[in-house]
């Protein structure tokens, strides 16, 4: 690893937000936030009591040498009606936190609204109502005369994409409604009040203000595999889509003065435009200093015509939205540092004028709380990784001026409560006691140093709890994986030193810490006429060697829509930590819908619908390529084609491989369609037999399908091979009985059953996975 030194004055910060670490929501007058009604009380106070504790706080940003500190300003804490009476002790807790902030010598960079709208705002129709921009900058001006003096960074929104689409379009966030049109209406209004309220903090002198969105590329999933994939022509209108509605409502409208014209038309469709009046845009679209960027994942899609929207992206019918296989965080967030760069180039070559920063950016995972402390090292890796990207998008030229952690704390992480740690510090909520993480301690070496250095963090291993134990690697070994050949206290020893360093040993080990079940789910469709043998295999490998890992393995029918439901059912409610899928032939959305679940899947072949689920399949296109280049090796020019059905992917492959191999030297196919037995490749042979092409050889895509055509050039009385050389694909238990013995090609059953099992593993382990093509071989017999 390199180092990676960061521009002289990048700033190095932190982010939070009132909600999610205030607490005390009914102290001193503040009012209800919508977030207080959605929760119901079941979060959001204590919190991390940040409203008490904020001195505390300050001191370990201090103490970490954070330059910048981005937090959000309650609105109901300031105006507990949403407007008018102004509430005196409020303002006052804002005024010490700056103080703190400034003695600390920490820049404080306030955001007006992350999400809490005034309750009673919300009961005069929220942001769907016109008033609420104007009670905005009002509610802009009154903050600003209070801390302007001393704040010299402001953002007006935080993420208005979340607060609209979420809030009002998939009900996931308060306030929890359900309305397309509401959505699309939310979203102007927060861009209009972005635009007043940044009127109204620069007629007070604001030294700089700006915005911050939540922005993620929009990708397919060929491209998430490798980025310099072109988008494939079909999906370059879903993908737009998707763009338009996630980054470009937002970015157009406030660096343009527009919205983007394909998007108008599907607004009008949901909302009409009666909303957005004239002169709004212009408003909307006056110049910011700064633009926040959120970045934590990026967004897979793919056109499916059959897809029905997306709720929290309303009109996006026809879309399919895929997992992506690779690491992802606790929440299920992909991890791609790529998606960044991505990200800054393409707004430094649309937006080049404006400056950036990066407002946001961290990750949820399982903390682990041991004696001396949280080794949260994939914390640090992802913030590693995330910085190495935005290093390399600086030297191409991205005007990035700083970087702020999400998040200083752990929090209140909206409606998904107390349990996702997102925080370098972590606090026990049951005593509020802060507990710097190592990746603190990190962020503070690498603030220290602007920049990275060449270490990378390293995992606690067996040598490491074996030096700190005093004993052997085979005992410690020994230990965690519970034999009982060892005395109490050498166990004791082990087991103390593991739980010091935070070692997670393996899997058994890890679902004590992590609570997993420890099962999988192998889940068959039934096979079409043919396939009994490979799921066999399946069923055999694919349980031992998962069996042999320590899961237990749940058998599971997909025959009916309602195994599907049942299924899908079972996997949501977390009963098993994966899932092994043997898909039905031909295109169905059982895959998708178990990869949307965040339980890691597999695949068995590769689908028909293109699809991230990572599978294990077999070089189908070059088995087929091999047979036919062998066929022509033995002088065969006259070739045709016994093709099983056409909607099968692997079928489509072979006829794929065969028919290149033939265009390379200058051949024309000749093709006879059939199903999937014996019986129609005889009917198929004997229609290619009667021609007038005087075939010399025929290739079939199935060994069954090589069986019929033997039969036919029996009945016709050609000799084989000498008049017909014949040659299968499959290698089935048949192909070496016939008269003479088939050539075809092998694939390999066994080997596909074990690499599925371990394509589960790595995933199980968090790794990063990808497909897995394995090779296949001709068996040359007699018929060739
Ligand atoms: C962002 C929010 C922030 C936090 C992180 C994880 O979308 O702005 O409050 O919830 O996600």
């Amino acid at each position: 690893m390199r180092t990676a030194l960061f521009p002289e004055g990048f700033v190095w910060g932190v982010s939070t937000s009132a909600f999610q670490i205030e607490g005390a929501t009914d102290r001193d007058g503040r009012g209800p936030s919508i977030w207080d009604a959605f929760a119901g009380g079941a979060y959001g106070d204590p919190a991390c009591d940040h409203y008490a504790r904020h001195p505390e706080d300050v001191r370990l940003m201090q103490d970490l040498g954070i330059a910048a500190y981005r937090f959000s300003v309650s609105w109901p804490r300031v105006l507990p009606e949403g407007h008018g009476r102004v509430n005196g002790p409020g303002l006052d807790f804002y005024d010490r936190l700056v103080d703190e902030l400034l003695e600390a010598g920490i820049a404080p960079y306030a955001t007006l609204y992350h999400w809490d709208l005034p309750q009673a705002l919300q009961d005069g129709g929220g942001w769907t109502s016109r008033d609420v921009p104007r009670h905005f900058a009002d509610y802009a001006r009154v903050v600003y005369d209070r801390i302007g003096d001393r704040v010299d960074t402001w953002f007006t929104f935080n993420e208005p994409w979340v607060a609209a689409f979420l809030g009002h379009g998939s009900g996931v966030h308060a306030p929890g409604l359900r309305s397309a049109s509401d959505a699309f209406v939310s979203a102007h209004h927060m861009l209009l009040a972005h635009g007043l309220g940044l009127e109204a903090l620069r007629a007070q002198g604001a030294a700089r203000a700006g915005v911050v969105l939540n922005l993620s590329p929009v990708l397919t999933p060929a491209q998430l595999g490798d980025m310099s994939t072109g988008i494939p022509e079909e999906d370059a209108e879903a993908v737009a889509r998707i763009d338009a509605l996630h980054n470009r409502q937002f970015l157009e409208p406030l660096l343009r003065g527009r919205y983007p014209a394909e998007l108008l038309p599907l607004i009008e469709k949901t909302a009409g435009l009666g909303h957005i009046r004239d002169g709004d845009l212009d408003v909307i679209g006056r110049p910011i200093d700064l633009l926040g960027v959120n970045y934590y994942t990026p967004i897979a899609v793919q056109a499916q015509p059959s897809a029905p929207a997306d709720p929290a992206f309303p009109g996006s019918e026809g879309v399919l939205f895929c997992s992506v296989p690779t690491a992802v965080t606790a929440m299920g967030w992909p991890i791609m540092p790529s998606g960044l760069s991505l990200l800054l180039r393409r707004l430094s070559e649309e937006y080049p004028e404006t400056e950036l920063m990066i407002t946001e950016n961290g990750a949820d995972f399982e903390d682990v709380v041991t004696g001396d402390g949280i080794h949260d090292v994939d914390r640090i890796s992802f913030v590693e990784e995330h910085l190495r990207a935005l290093r390399t998008s600086i030297d191409e030229g991205a005007r990035v001026r700083g970087y702020l952690l999400w998040s200083l704390l752990d929090c209140v992480e909206w409606a998904d409560g107390y349990r996702r740690k997102f925080g370098i510090v972590h606090v026990d909520f049951t005593t509020q006691r802060r507990l710097l993480k190592d990746s603190a301690l990190w962020y503070r070496d690498v603030i220290m140093r602007n920049g990275l250095g060449a270490e990378r963090p390293k995992r606690p291993t067996l040598e490491t709890v074996a030096a700190r134990s005093g004993v052997s690697r085979a005992t410690v070994s020994r230990v965690v994986n519970g034999e009982a050949r060892v005395s109490p206290d050498v166990r004791a020893a082990v087991l103390r030193a593991v739980q010091e360093l935070g070692y997670v040993p393996n899997a058994a080990a890890r679902s004590l810490v992590t609570r997993r079940t420890d099962s999988v789910a192998l889940v068959l469709s039934v096979p079409r006429h043919g396939g009994e043998a490979l799921t066999s295999a399946v069923v055999q490998y694919v349980t031992s060697v998962l069996e042999g890992a320590g899961k237990q393995i749940t058998l599971m029918l997909a025959d009916t829509a309602e195994s599907h439901r049942r299924i899908i059912r079972h996997v949501e409610a977390r009963q098993v930590d994966g899932v092994v899928l043997v898909p039905p032939d031909g295109p169905d959305t059982l895959t998708e819908r178990l990869a949307r679940t965040g339980v890691p899947v597999v695949l068995l072949g590769k689908p028909a619908i293109a699809s991230l689920v990572p599978h294990v399949d077999v070089d189908n296109a070059g088995g087929a390529r091999e047979a036919t280049r062998h066929l022509l090796d033995r002088g065969r020019r006259r070739i045709g084609v016994i093709c099983g059905p056409m909607d099968l992917v692997a079928v489509q492959d072979r006829l794929a491989g065969h028919l290149a191999t033939l265009h390379e030297d200058g051949l024309r196919p000749v093709i006879a369609l059939a199903g999937l037995d014996s019986g129609s490749g005889a009917a198929a042979a004997r229609e290619l037999l009667s021609g007038d092409q005087d075939l010399d050889a025929v290739f079939a895509t199935s060994d069954e399908l090589a069986i019929g055509a033997l039969e036919a050039a029996r009945e016709k009385g050609l000799r084989v091979p000498e008049d017909l050389a014949v040659v299968g694909f499959g290698d089935i238990h048949a192909a070496s009985c016939t008269t003479p013995a088939l050539t075809t090609v092998r694939v390999p059953a066994a080997d596909q059953a074990l690499a599925l099992a371990r394509l589960l593993l790595s995933r199980l382990d968090g790794r990063h996975t990808s497909s897995v093509v394995l090779p296949t071989r001709l068996v040359v017999r007699a018929t060739t």
